[in-house]
């Protein structure tokens, strides 16, 4: 499926003229096809069904709820990783069978919430975590289902540094030296049930390797603790499935369906994945609308309405981002694509070879579906942003611009001062 298409040079989304968009939406606002997503849901079930699954959307790639309302509607449960992800996820209609409930530094208040809500699993990053869980879920009357997230020490190939999380030192998971006797404290613990083991090896994973190898370490490993004791009914592969962001091939997803599945199959358990980046990436563009053109030095600078306060991406991991004009435009140039944010560090792209645009021209800046919306921010307070859904012939804002009022709604403007 095609989400963004061009008719007679325009860009479409799906069937929606990105010009006619912009303009009724305003921009910057961000767009997203519900058709992508649906495609990413049945090619990426059907490459796992070689073994009883689950898919887990992690929603903290786009949390929106239109794109909510489409996964649910696919079948899709969620993997959240804070109190307000789990709200937004009950909000949308998930039930607590859907949710795997994650994250490195879980406070008290979020683990009693996911308790309540009867999350399918807490996967737990630390021993100190299962005590705590243990002690809430008895203090509540319930028992917890937990899954215990394993850093399966593997070698992660072509991650960006700050994205690679299953390598020996970093601070996600339990290491796997001490995930046994990690594991008997689970056992052990009286309010608890250990149903799971779990890993999240890295993000944007061009080779499967990482999870053939930390997978063969879970199966291992789950195999003794249920010697010891442990139901354990559940391989949490994790996320990371990669998407091209430039002229990168689309993952095989029946070779990653194999390498998964299979290690389910050898537990006798079901398989669970928690992909992000892959359902919304491509599903998503963030349209932008040059304010001004102007040269410095050598330089051509594009300035538009948005930037790193909207798509953090490039500025934060010196990500690519394919940038076009959404109109048809002949000849070429070279320039910065830059914001309005008060840094050098604010840009969309840099050096680009791009359509030779002018102000007023709309931009469209590609595979922005994933991480673009969620990490913006009121830098020099700019309200956030708009997003549209698009179904078909069909288009809506799913979330409001913010306005003013929004960015001071929580400020005192008359502090109530209370004495020491
Ligand atoms: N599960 C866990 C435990 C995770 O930490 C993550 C992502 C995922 C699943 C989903 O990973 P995905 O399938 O989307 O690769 N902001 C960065 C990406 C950070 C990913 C953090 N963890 C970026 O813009 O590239």
């Amino acid at each position: 499926m095609q989400g963004f298409t061009r008719r007679d040079g325009v860009l479409y989304c799906e069937g929606v003229n990105a010009e006619v968009l912009a303009r009724a939406a305003g921009t910057p606002t961000y767009v997203y096809s519900a058709g992508v997503i649906r495609d990413r849901d049945t090619r990426l079930t059907a490459s796992l069904k070689a073994a009883p699954h689950r898919v887990h959307y992690s929603l903290k790639a786009n949390s929106c709820r239109g794109i909510l309302e489409v996964l649910r509607t696919a079948g899709s449960g969620v993997d959240v990783v804070s109190g307000g992800e789990l709200f937004r996820a009950l909000r949308a209609g998930f039930k607590g069978e859907d949710i795997l409930f994650g994250g490195v530094g879980k406070q008290a208040h979020e683990l009693r919430e996911a308790i309540l809500a009867g999350v399918k699993l807490i996967n737990v990053e630390s021993e100190a975590e299962l005590r705590m869980i243990s002690q809430l879920a008895g203090e509540l009357g319930r028992t917890a289902t937990v899954g215990m997230r394993i850093n399966p020490e593997v070698d992660v190939q072509n991650a960006h540094a700050y994205i690679a999380t299953g390598e020996k030192g970093h601070k996600f998971g339990i290491p796997i030296g001490e995930a046994e006797a990690v594991g008997k404290v689970a056992i052990g613990l009286p309010h608890i049930t250990l149903a799971a083991l779990d890993m999240h090896v890295g993000s944007q994973l061009h080779s499967f390797e990482a999870y053939r190898a930390g997978t063969a370490r879970l199966v291992e490993l789950s195999l003794k603790l249920r010697t010891l004791g442990a139901p354990i009914r559940y391989l949490d592969s994790g996320g990371g499935l990669p998407v091209p962001y430039d002229d990168e091939s689309e993952p095989d997803l029946n070779a990653y369906g194999a390498i998964v599945t299979a290690a389910a199959n050898a537990l006798g358990a079901e398989l669970l994945v928690e992909p992000g980046r892959f359902f919304v990436a491509a599903s998503g563009v963030l349209l932008t609308r040059v304010l001004y053109r102007k040269a410095s030095g050598e330089k051509t600078y594009l300035i538009c309405d948005a930037g790193m306060t909207e798509l953090l991406r490039p500025s934060h991991y010196d990500a690519y981002h394919k940038i076009d004009a959404v109109a048809p435009r002949s000849g070429r140039i070279v320039a910065d694509v830059v914001g309005p944010v008060c840094e050098t560090g604010d840009f969309l792209a840099l050096d680009r070879e791009m359509p030779d645009v002018h102000p007023g021209d709309v931009l469209a800046v590609h595979t922005a579906g994933a991480y673009g919306y969620v990490m913006s921010s009121h830098y020099n307070a700019r309200p956030r942003v708009s997003e549209v859904m698009v179904d078909g012939a069909r288009w809506a804002v799913v979330t409001e611009r913010e306005t003013y009022e929004d960015l001071v709604r929580l400020e005192a403007a008359t502090p109530l001062w209370r004495n020491a």
